[in-house]
């Protein structure tokens, strides 16, 4: 299944964002401009990528799968990369530190086939303005059956606890905002060469001056690289629902992931 550029010109603003070729004058100043962003802060955001009234209608359809999800609540260590290694660590390290992990997650195969949010995933013009913004030449959406595209779901009192990532970029978009707290925190102190757990071990106690709160808006596209900044959400406050989809993409076709992987995600690896 692909999505025609007809197709996604009613639920992805192609007039503020004309990325349907992207070599066209405007288009490559649009990739310029997130690139830059990207590489200085680690975060390129979209807003209104969705056209007006569309994350609202794509809120409803996740809604409607909320009762699929899957949910963890547990407390987690945030460096998946040292799990294997953990007892090398003095007991007050930062890879030691856990936070809770209250979240939901609806898995790809329960997403609708006709449905907005697998439409707009399965648009090839998606893909290739990721792989423009990402610097990857040639980029393919993933081939999980059940991870390449889910709906993270955060109910009052639900929260993402401090993480890295496991992958170099994340992809999402904002469907519904919680009436407060649900906010995404990022610190973007650690690279390859350092990471930088001395300003990990302050954030843990409560230093804010590294972290940066963006202010997501819903409709808003969002690329992270979330491999060398810690980040989390905090808990969601209020009635509302936090509702945003990830997309999953690879610089090769066929990726699936570990089936560890999709256990701790969504309980099940089929
Ligand atoms: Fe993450």
């Amino acid at each position: 299944m692909t999505t025609t550029t007809h197709d996604i010109a009613e639920l992805v603003d192609l007039d503020r964002y004309p990325v349907t070729d992207l070599e066209t004058p405007q288009a490559r100043a649009l990739v310029a401009r997130g690139r830059e962003r990207l590489d200085s802060t680690g975060l390129c955001s979209l807003p209104g990528f969705l056209r007006p009234g569309i994350a609202a209608r794509l809120a409803a359809e996740a809604t409607a799968l909320v009762p699929c999800a899957h949910r963890q609540d547990h407390e987690d260590i945030a460096y998946g990369r040292h799990r294997a290694n953990l007892d090398s660590f003095p007991p007050d390290h930062p890879v030691r530190h856990t936070s809770p992990f209250r979240m939901n997650l609806v898995s790809y195969d329960d997403l609708p086939s006709g449905g907005g949010i697998k439409r707009i995933y399965h648009w090839d013009g998606l893909t290739r303005l990721i792989g423009a913004l990402t610097g990857n030449a040639t980029l393919h959406r993933t081939a999980d059956p059940l991870l390449s595209c889910n709906i993270s779901v955060l109910h009052p009192g639900d929260t993402h606890g401090w993480h890295v990532d496991g992958n170099d970029f994340s992809v999402t978009l904002l469907l519904q905002e919680p009436e407060s707290g649900g906010r995404f925190e990022y610190a973007p102190v650690a690279s390859p060469q350092d990471e930088n757990f001395g300003t990990i071990a302050d954030i843990y106690r409560g230093e804010r001056e590294h972290v940066v709160t963006p202010d997501l808006k819903a409709g808003m596209l969002s690329i992270f690289r979330g491999r060398w900044s810690l980040h989390h959400v905090t808990p969601v406050e209020g009635a509302v629902t936090r509702l945003q989809v990830i997309f999953s993409y690879h610089v090769e076709p066929g990726m699936v992931f570990p089936e560890a992987t999709r256990r701790n995600y969504l309980g099940r690896a089929a």
